[in-house]
């Protein structure tokens, strides 16, 4: 772990004083995940069960342009090809108003998937995720945690930018889906963290908010893949943006990806 890009992040987010009896060595693993539990007493967080893969069932009913983005996505072999495909699909209405497709940056083979809701528009001009204000924020949050984009596969529940920064809707998520799926089969990471709400109710179908479900891992199956992967829910960076309390959670969630990463390598 990077110790002084910990310590920027801390005193950027306020963290000026030591609430803490003792110091906790971060560094530490046992140290560190003593620090998360809740007070003697107090059970540890439990990990979230899986739901109901009501998404999933939502999509076997779907509409036609549903059906399309599926046999489509899976005749992609690679990750060339379903950025080609995506590219000449038309069934997504978003396509028709956004400027540039939002694929991915990062590394598809590092074994960590980050997914979060749609482009915005930085992104939709550069065609990058998550390079505006709140990629920025996830980018140093990363950072403090040893992380960066050589290390991790970022993409969107949506390659395409809703207009006016909306939030996409549940059809155009639908739609897109099949080819998130295929992405996630093709690129087979290891872990999973969901950027806020909406790519967590999608990809696990829970419908709890995101404040109970993030910092909990769960897991998340995909079509094609053998086994469901570990998907750690967290708070989304835009969210962070607007509510600085929430930091404190975001940093405790990093802290447990970082624990994970580690333990499972
Ligand atoms: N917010 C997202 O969810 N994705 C991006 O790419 C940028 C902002």
């Amino acid at each position: 772990m990077d110790a002084w890009a910990a310590l920027r992040l801390q005193v950027e987010w306020g963290a000026d004083e030591a609430l803490q009896e003792a110091p906790v060595n971060r560094l530490d693993r046992e140290d560190a995940a003593r620090a998360l539990m809740p007070e003697e007493g107090g059970s540890p967080r439990p990990t979230a069960r899986p739901a109901a893969p009501s998404v999933l069932a939502a999509a076997a009913s779907a509409p036609a342009a549903v059906r399309r983005a599926q046999e489509i996505a899976a005749a992609a072999a690679t990750l060339d090809e379903l950025r080609d495909a995506l590219g000449g699909f038309d069934g997504c209405p978003l396509a028709a108003t956004a400027t540039n497709l939002v694929f991915a940056d990062g590394n598809p083979a590092a074994g960590l998937m980050l997914i979060g809701e749609g482009p915005g528009a930085d992104e939709d001009r550069l065609g990058k995720p998550f390079v505006g204000l709140s990629g920025q924020l996830l980018d140093r949050m990363l950072a403090s945690v040893g992380l960066d984009r050589t290390r991790l596969l970022i993409t969107n529940l949506v390659p395409w930018r809703p207009p006016g920064n909306r939030n996409p809707t549940d059809s155009e998520i639908m739609t897109c889906l099949p080819f998130l799926h295929r992405h996630i089969a093709l690129a087979a990471p290891r872990h999973l963290v969901l950027l806020g709400a909406m790519a967590t109710r999608t990809l696990t179908g829970r419908s709890e908010g995101i404040r109970s479900v993030r910092g909990r891992w769960t897991e998340v199956s995909v079509p094609g893949l053998a086994a469901p992967i570990p998907a750690l829910p967290m708070l989304h960076p835009a969210y962070l943006l607007r509510s600085p309390g929430a930091k404190r959670d975001a940093w405790a969630d990093m802290i447990a990806l970082r624990l994970r990463l580690d333990a499972d390598v």
